[in-house]
């Protein structure tokens, strides 16, 4: 067991871990932050991104000791109140169907916003086409980034 301190969402947190821990396994299992999702848990799905340094990141292949001193944000950290423009876009567009998916896809989307504050669908698809969504919600992702990004 090491010792890591950590920045999630702006706090800073220090933590007891072995050194291979996944970043999804700290988020959930140690600091209850289960807004993050667990899915295949070998870098296939994007459910478990996170951003880090600004950059959409599989927290179930990244390990602990690879993050300290770095910014973590996860869908906890977007905004305290769904205030997030991307969050309500979501509501707006009724995205959802069983969810399980998306907070990643949100936290991909807004990697890609911070980017690209008006990306058209082909960059959106570019960017989302790795998240994958059984419930195929990717029409509703797509809009729900346009109305997100006439707000930001
Ligand atoms: S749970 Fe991390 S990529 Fe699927
Ligand atoms: S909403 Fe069900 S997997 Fe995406």
């Amino acid at each position: 067991m090491s010792s890591y301190d950590l920045q999630i969402n702006g706090q800073a947190y220090s933590i007891q871990a072995e050194a291979e821990m996944p970043l999804l396994w700290v988020l959930r299992d140690l600091l209850g932050l289960t807004g993050t999702k667990f899915s295949c848990g070998k870098g296939e799905c994007g459910a478990c991104t996170v951003l880090i340094d600004g950059e959409p990141t599989r927290s179930c292949t990244t390990l602990v000791e690879s993050v300290a001193g770095k910014s973590i944000i996860t869908i906890e950290g977007l905004s305290a109140d769904i205030s997030h423009p991307l969050q309500k876009a979501w509501i707006e567009e009724r995205v959802v169907q069983c969810g399980y998916c998306q907070p990643g896809q949100i936290m991909n989307a807004a990697a890609l916003l911070e980017k690209n504050p008006h990306p058209t669908d082909e960059q959106i698809d570019a960017a989302m086409s790795d998240v994958l969504c059984r419930c195929g919600t990717y029409q509703r992702v797509r809009q729900a980034i346009h109305r997100a990004a006439e707000e930001v």
